[in-house]
């Protein structure tokens, strides 16, 4: 078997082995597939698909290709919670100090920014001090001690995963379902936990950009997590317009900050509340949707789940002085206003031009080795369904370049629809497939 054959079988749409994933997995964690075979194969298995079989052989391989994490030392059900990627998407920040907060342990290991979506390591990062590539065993340590603890992908978990999920980022290979449900499973099984929620993002902002691709990659991704007995339940929500208000990745954390606070835009509030009652349920300690839900509010407006943020992130050395005065965090060198031309309501805003517009200004990357700039990035100021009138400031760019503004705001101001009649919101939930 060679890597050639590999690729030329997948590039003729013919079915690939459990041998060759394997070897072709293998190989390309150790070293021995070059970065341009991969892209090869990646590329044809985007254009030319994969069957269940293979998926479920992709999933399991990238998953083996490195430790399996036991949690079992924790001696409690774990659930953990994975997003496919969105514009604005601080859910994580949010849902995984809440949950710790209500005695639920929360082990999460979360990514960089993909494409034109953000990332939650990258957010983490933002806050000075915050270190998300910690060991394994001080990893399980802080979910025993604190109840919560958020890392990167550093540890020696589906490394093949990490390398093929930078390589599709690389050549406009990430919006596809069996590489999606490929990346997310793989990691989810080999962090350990029993139980998984997932955010199915829909929409502009999303990788799927329609209700029934939404429900394919859900499927697929419960069917692998029955196949690794892991009960797996899908929430399919609404990214056709930025989560929340802010884009960027201080932005984000601060607009999470305000939210645990109780300053909740009320389509990010539906989405954390919908996946912690999902995560309440799966852990055994709740089936009831509204006292789920009541509880997650209590812990809002008591400050508990506060309280635990400002403990994960002391807990793993982040200075948690900018969590009580946001004010400290940098700012972007100019903050301009965008205002609209015209009278009507907004009937969309395509949160993919948002992402990109984000990442122009320095919030993601374009190449794998660019350096983010955690102050910019873009704050709304305008939801779809809106009334806005001449003049009336729709968002504000945060930019360290001033170059940059001008085309900024112009590609901004085209991709916010205005017309005359009334327009219907969207529901933030689509649907729970499980
Ligand atoms: N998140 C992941 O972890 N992988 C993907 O492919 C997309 C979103």
């Amino acid at each position: 078997m060679n890597i050639l054959e590999i690729i030329a079988k997948k590039r003729d749409k013919k079915e690939l082995t459990r041998e060759e994933i394997q070897y072709f997995v293998k190989g390309y964690t150790n070293g021995e597939v070059e970065d341009y075979q991969a892209a090869a194969l990646v590329m044809a298995i985007y254009l030319n698909g994969m069957n269940d079989r293979e998926i479920t052989d992709l999933t399991i391989e990238m998953a083996n290709s490195g430790e399996i994490l036991d949690l079992s030392s924790l001696n409690e059900t774990i659930v953990d919670k994975h997003s496919t990627g969105g514009v604005g998407d601080k859910v994580s920040l949010i849902l995984c100090p809440l949950i710790s907060s209500l005695g639920i342990k929360v082990a999460k290991m979360s990514g960089r920014g993909l494409g034109f979506t953000g990332g939650t390591v990258d957010k983490l990062e933002s806050i000075p001090g915050y270190n998300t590539q910690i060991q394994m065993n001080e990893f399980l340590e802080n979910v025993k001690n604190i109840g919560v603890s958020m890392i990167s992908q550093t540890l020696n978990l589906a490394p093949a995963d990490k390398k093929i999920y930078a390589l599709r980022d690389s050549i406009s290979c990430v919006d596809n379902i069996a590489l999606i449900a490929s990346s997310i499973m793989s990691k989810k099984i080999a962090s350990g936990a029993e139980k998984i929620v997932l955010d199915v993002t829909v929409g502009s902002g999303a990788f799927m950009k329609n209700v029934e691709d939404g429900r394919k990659l859900a499927r697929k991704m419960i069917e692998i997590g029955k196949l690794a007995n892991r009960e797996t339940v899908c929430v399919l929500t609404n990214m056709d317009e930025p989560l929340g208000y802010a884009i960027g990745n201080t932005l984000e954390v601060i607009e999470a900050i305000n939210f645990l606070k109780g300053n909740m835009p009320e389509d990010l509030r539906q989405v954390v509340f919908e996946l912690a009652n999902y995560m309440i349920k799966l852990s055994g300690k709740g089936n009831d949707d509204t006292q789920n839900k009541e509880l997650i509010l209590s812990n809002i407006k008591n400050g508990k789940a506060y309280e635990k943020f400002i403990e994960m992130i002391g807990n793993q050395g982040g200075d948690i002085s900018y969590i009580k005065d946001i004010s400290k965090f940098e700012k972007a060198k100019y903050i301009e206003q965008v205002k609209v031309n015209e009278n009507g309501y907004i009937q969309s805003i395509n949160a993919q031009t948002i992402g990109q517009l984000a990442c122009y200004l320095g919030a993601g990357r374009i190449k794998k080795s660019d350096k983010i700039d955690n102050s910019v990035g873009i704050i709304m100021n305008s939801k779809v369904g809106q009334k806005v009138c001449q003049g009336d400031i729709v968002a504000y760019i945060h930019a360290n370049d001033k170059e940059k503004i001008e085309e900024v705001k112009e590609k901004l101001l085209q991709t916010i629809l205005i017309e005359d009649k009334p327009k219907e919101k969207i529901d933030t939930i689509i649907e729970i497939v499980k």
